[in-house]
C-alpha cells in the first residue's frame, strides 16, 4: 500500500542520514525484513545477528526483534549505539527466569557448568560461563561433555531436553518456555502429517520433545530454512514462528510451506505461531525509532565485562 511505501521510504532516509543498518530477525514482519534486504542490513537467526552486528562498522545498530538480541550486540559493541522500534518487545523464556532466582538455582549446583540460552537478561548472561543459541547448543555441549563437565542450562526446558537427548550429557535443567512453540502438539502435528503423507517436517527445538519426535530436521531458524531449501520433498511442514515465511519461501520458492497446527482439538490457539513481542515492531515505529530517547538499549559497564566472557564464547565457537 501507499502508506507501506510512505513509512519504508521514511525507515530508508532516516536509515541513511544517521549512518545506522538494520538489523532484524526472521519472526519480524515481512516489511521489516524486506527494509533489511533492501538497505544493505540483515536478516537472521540469533546468533547470526549477533555476529552481524559486532563485524559492521555502522555506528548505530538498528535492531528489530526481541530485547534480548537488542541487549546481545550492545554487549558484543559497547561503543556503538544501540538502538530498537520497541523495548517491550520480549521473550517468555527471558521473562520466566529471572536473575535473582537463577542465582540462587547455580548455588545449589556449585559444581556445574552454567550454560544460558541467548534469550536471557544481561543479567543471567552474566551469571554464565557459556552462552548459546539454538544453532551451536548440541556442538556446544557435546564439546563440554567431552571434557567430563555437567551441565547447568537455562531457560528452554524443551530445547535443553532436545540437548541432553542429543548428547547424553549430565544436565539440570531451568522449566522455562517459549510460549509460541510450546503449543505446538503433537497430535495435531501427526494428523497433518497424514494430510500431507510426502511433506518433510522441520521443527525449532523450543517445541515439546513429543513435536520435536516427529521432525525430519531440527534446528535453528536458518537451519531449517537451509532444510527446507535441501530437502527433495515439495511440501514442507514448519514448526515455528510463521514469520520465517518470508525467507523461507525466497530460499525455497517452488515449495508448499505449511505452518505446523497449534494446540490441539476444539483448543483456540493464543499465539498461533507467531511471536507477540516480535510482533511489535512495525515499520511506523521504527521509522520514529532516531526521534525518541527512550529506545536506546543501555547495559551497565560491570555486567557487559561479566557477560563478555561467555558471549565471546558463543561467537568465537566453531562448530
Ligand atoms: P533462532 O536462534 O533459531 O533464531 O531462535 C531465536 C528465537 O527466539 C526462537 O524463538
Ligand atoms: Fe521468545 Fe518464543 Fe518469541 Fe522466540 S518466539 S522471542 S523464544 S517468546
Amino acid at each position: 500500500s501507499s502508506e507501506a511505501e510512505f513509512y519504508n521510504q521514511k525507515c530508508k532516509d532516516a536509515l541513511k542520514a544517521h549512518n545506522a543498518v538494520l538489523i532484524a530477525h526472521y519472526y519480524t514482519d515481512p516489511a521489516i525484513q524486506k527494509l533489511a534486504e533492501e538497505t544493505g542490513g540483515f536478516v537472521g537467526d540469533s546468533l547470526e545477528m549477533a555476529k552481524f552486528g559486532a563485524a559492521h562498522e555502522a555506528s548505530t545498530l538498528v535492531v528489530a526483534g526481541v530485547k534480548f538480541m537488542g541487549e546481545t550486540s550492545k554487549m558484543l559493541s559497547p561503543e556503538k549505539k544501540v538502538i530498537m522500534p520497541t523495548l517491550e518487545a520480549t521473550c517468555s523464556l527471558d521473562l520466566g527466569c529471572p536473575a535473582d532466582e537463577f542465582k540462587s538455582f547455580i548455588e545449589q549446583h556449585p559444581d556445574r557448568t552454567v550454560v544460558v540460552y541467548a534469550n536471557t537478561s544481561a543479567e543471567v548472561k552474566a551469571l554464565a560461563d557459556w552462552v548459546i543459541t539454538s544453532s551451536i547448543a548440541v556442538d556446544v555441549v557435546k564439546h563440554l561433555d567431552a571434557q567430563g563437565e555437567k551441565i547447568l542450562w537455562a531457560p528452554d526446558r524443551h530445547l535443553g531436553g532436545y540437548i541432553q537427548k542429543q548428547t547424553g550429557a549430565d544436565m539440570v535443567l531451568w522449566q522455562g518456555h517459549c510460549i509460541v512453540h510450546d503449543e505446538f502438539k503433537y497430535q495435531a502435528l501427526e494428523k497433518a502429517i497424514k494430510l500431507y503423507p510426502e511433506a518433510a517436517v522441520l521443527v525449532h527445538p523450543e517445541s515439546p520433545e513429543a513435536v520435536i519426535a516427529l521432525a525430519d530436521h531440527v534446528g535453528s531458524t536458518s537451519q531449517l530454512i537451509k532444510a527446507a531449501q535441501t530437502v527433495e520433498n515439495q511440501q514442507v511442514i514448519v514448526a515455528t514462528d510463521k514469520g520465517i515465511f518470508h525467507k523461507m519461501q525466497q530460499a525455497a520458492p517452488e515449495k508448499e510451506l505449511i505452518i505446523a497446527p497449534t494446540a490441539g482439538e476444539g483448543a483456540t490457539c493464543r499465539s498461533c505461531a507467531h511471536c507477540p513481542w516480535m510482533k511489535m515492531n512495525d515499520l511506523i515505529l521504527l521509522s520514529e525509532v532516531f526521534d525518541k530517547q527512550d529506545n536506546e538499549i543501555i547495559v551497565e559497564p560491570e555486567l557487559i565485562e561479566k557477560a563478555l566472557k561467555p558471549l565471546t564464547r558463543m561467537v568465537n565457537f566453531q562448530s
